[in-house]
């Protein structure tokens, strides 16, 4: 039976001789009954700890874990009933795909026309019905990656824990893969926790996306709630790309500040995220399509065009605003139309934007 997970306060830090790490962050995350969640982020931001302590091969150094109603935090791995698929899948090569989806059945000492049942419905499942007596090596990387899936799913676990499983695969088979396990998860309505580097992975298959950075939480949300209302400049570079420009903001009221954006004065909708709303330095965010070069003169900011770049359905250019201190220049994607006004290297430009589509952050580029 799939049931909800419950993670609070939890920590985990690592001692390497003298070196401390602070791998885990209290970290606080609800997954309902169902639901899949992606962790998101860098590199050694605590993503596989935070699984591993889930799936119990890892002690937390505080706080619980809860599924259902039990406290499963010092459970024995076994005890658990999670499914855990890896990275590396590595199936047992001497047997065969029947041997290694029936192993954990059969290690539980089920009647033998249970195992037969079982592993014929998990390949069914997966779309592999019909290779019980291959071996792996038979079988493509994607078709290794179903059996290693089946092989967890044919115990019914009440979580499905699954760390990079597509890493391995080349980047079509990621594609028709990762809408495979979304599918088989919502059929089964099974609890799944999935870490993926890929943002774009994490976008189209999660309910909801958890983003790490050096182990704490920064943002929960829908994909949607992440890439149009990021609460830190961290989540806003992270999920899809974002132009930065330094502002300085008046007194917020009702959701809205007036803004100064260079010459520009502004009333533009904040989002309070990690930072204190008030008065002071700022940041505006911007998405790429939500900006785009236009006659010297108009548009909201004088800009200077640096770089343009023809990428068949867009128009790419890169800008840069004299008299503003630019984290990074300013990236524009302009969708292709005919008869598309082109802007030349060394113009100057306006810089123009709907003002719904700009996002004061009380948080500065390295404050
Ligand atoms: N057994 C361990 N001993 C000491 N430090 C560890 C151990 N396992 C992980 N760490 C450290 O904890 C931090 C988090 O590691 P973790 O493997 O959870 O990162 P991750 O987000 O999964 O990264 P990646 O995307 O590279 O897989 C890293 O700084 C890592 O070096
Ligand atoms: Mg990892």
């Amino acid at each position: 039976m799939p049931a909800e997970l419950r993670i609070e306060n939890l920590c985990k830090t690592f001692t390497k001789g003298r070196e401390v790490v602070n791998a885990v962050r209290d970290v606080n995350l609800t997954v309902a009954e169902g639901e899949l969640v992606t962790f998101l982020g860098p590199s050694g931001c605590g993503k596989t700890t935070i699984l591993r302590m889930v799936a119990g091969f890892e002690t937390p150094s505080g706080g619980t874990i809860h599924v259902g109603d039990e406290d499963i935090t010092t459970l024995p791995v076994h005890s658990r009933g999670i499914g855990f698929v890896f990275q590396n899948y590595a199936l047992f090569p001497h047997m065969s795909i029947f041997e290694n989806v029936a192993y954990g059945l059969k290690a539980r000492g089920e009647a033998e026309d249970a195992i037969g049942r079982g592993v014929a419905e998990a390949l069914e499942l997966v779309g592999l019905a019909g290779v019980e007596r291959r071996f792996p090596n038979q079988l493509s990387g994607g078709e290794q990656q179903r059996v290693a899936l089946a092989r967890v799913l044919v115990l019914r676990p009440k979580l499905l824990l699954m760390d990079e499983p597509l890493s391995n695969l080349d980047a079509k088979l990621r594609l028709h893969m990762r809408t495979e396990i979304r599918r088989i998860q919502q059929h089964l309505g099974i609890t799944c926790l999935y870490v993926t580097h890929d943002q774009k992975e994490a976008l189209t298959m999660s309910d909801r996306i958890m983003v790490l950075s050096k182990g704490h939480v920064e943002q929960i949300g829908t994909p949607f709630e992440l890439y149009a209302e990021p609460q830190t400049l961290f989540v806003a570079d992270f999920i899809g790309q974002a132009n930065v420009l330094p502002a300085t903001i008046g007194e917020p009221a009702g959701g809205m500040a007036v803004t100064r954006l260079g010459p520009a004065t502004l009333s533009l909708r904040c989002i309070a995220g990690s930072g204190t709303p008030a008065a002071g330095p700022a940041s505006v965010v911007l998405r790429p399509e939500n900006i785009r070069p236009v006659a010297a003169g108009e548009g909201k900011l004088p800009a200077r065009v640096l770089h343009r770049f023809f990428v068949g359905d867009h128009m790419d250019y890169e800008l840069t605003i004299d008299d503003m201190k630019l984290p990074k220049p300013l990236f524009a994607s302009v969708p292709y139309e005919p008869g598309l006004a082109l802007f030349e290297p060394g113009n100057t430009v306006g810089l123009d934007f709907a003002e719904k589509a700009a996002i004061v952050l009380f948080q500065t580029p390295g404050g």
